[in-house]
């Protein structure tokens, strides 16, 4: 089994579901709140626990009721919380929005997350053994930088999800690997609107990059190729939230077991289609025979 180390956040996802999410100054009626274990780095860990690697997770939960919830879903679902700390005070919290057509909108109060400023020895020790690192954007941007270069000594794949879109640092575009944004994100990253542009000015700085484009599947951008889009199959969405961490995931496994990269992109959109059709975001996550069964059809 390939090892996957997930560097990143947890959050308590607190979603309400409404027909049209509020205008600024409107208020509409909901039809159902709920709260489901989420945060773009627990979410990334559960894809690739239940698409059948070893997982490891490094982060931080608050030490309150959200905290228990959110440890116990990772290990749920397999993930080695060894190194998940638990910090005084409050857990990552997602305010999320969906409507009926499956779109979000996320608010994301950090808390705990912002604890995971510095790698231990310990954390160290676990990316150097890793087959991948996942790595987003949920926690301070030093932790991410230590990550990547840590990854990098060792000679461990670094996929980066540059989410919360932001702008970035050259040193974390030249340790990461691969870049997984989505079209928004690698907007703000390139100020470029059309993904190939973008995702092709982005190759100055980082070896390969996808950008997943939804409903339209993803482009794939290398030094060394042609770009390549992989469409995404065909489904209704009901919920959104958590879909690119499907993905992420997904691809981490899949390059991790040594598929060829188109064959592993089209594995990581069968899962995010399969993703999309249920609420929620880890709750919604594929196991491997589901992901397989969807490729192949
Ligand atoms: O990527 C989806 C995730 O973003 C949600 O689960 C939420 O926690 C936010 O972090």
């Amino acid at each position: 089994m390939s090892h996957i180390v997930v560097l990143g956040s947890t959050n308590m996802d607190l979603v309400t579901f409404v027909e049209k999410a509020p205008q600024r100054g409107e208020t509409v009626t909901g039809r159902e709140f709920r709260t489901i274990p989420g945060g773009k780095g627990a979410n990334q860990a559960v894809a690739a626990a239940r698409a059948g690697a070893t997982v490891s997770m490094i982060g931080a939960v608050g030490n309150d009721a959200f905290g228990t919830r959110l440890r116990s879903t990772l290990e749920q679902a397999g993930v080695d919380t060894g190194r998940l700390r638990t910090t005084e005070g409050d857990s990552g919290t997602a305010h999320v929005v969906v409507d009926d057509d499956g779109g979000n909108a996320i608010v994301v109060i950090p808390a705990a997350n912002g604890t995971v400023d510095h790698l231990t020895p310990g954390d160290e020790e676990l990316i150097a053994s890793a087959d991948a690192l996942l790595l987003q954007l949920e926690i301070p941007l030093g932790a991410v930088l230590a990550g990547a270069l840590t990854a990098r000594a060792h000679g461990v794949r670094t996929i980066l999800t540059p989410a919360p879109a932001q702008p970035l640092p050259v040193d974390l575009l030249n340790a990461t690997d691969l870049l997984l944004p989505n079209e928004h994100e690698v907007a703000t990253l390139t100020g470029r609107t059309d993904p190939r542009t973008a995702a092709l000015a982005l190759l100055d700085e980082v070896p390969e990059v996808v950008v997943t484009l939804g409903a339209a599947g993803c482009l794939y951008a290398a030094r060394d190729a042609e770009p390549l889009t992989v469409p995404a199959p065909e489904v209704t969405a009901v919920d959104t939230t958590g879909a690119g961490d499907t993905f992420a995931g997904t691809l981490a496994v899949a390059l991790a077991e040594g598929r060829p990269m188109p064959d592993a992109l089209a594995w990581a959109a069968a899962a995010s289609a399969l993703s999309v059709q249920r609420p929620g975001a880890s709750e919604s996550m594929p196991h491997r025979p589901e992901i397989d069964a969807q490729y192949t059809s």
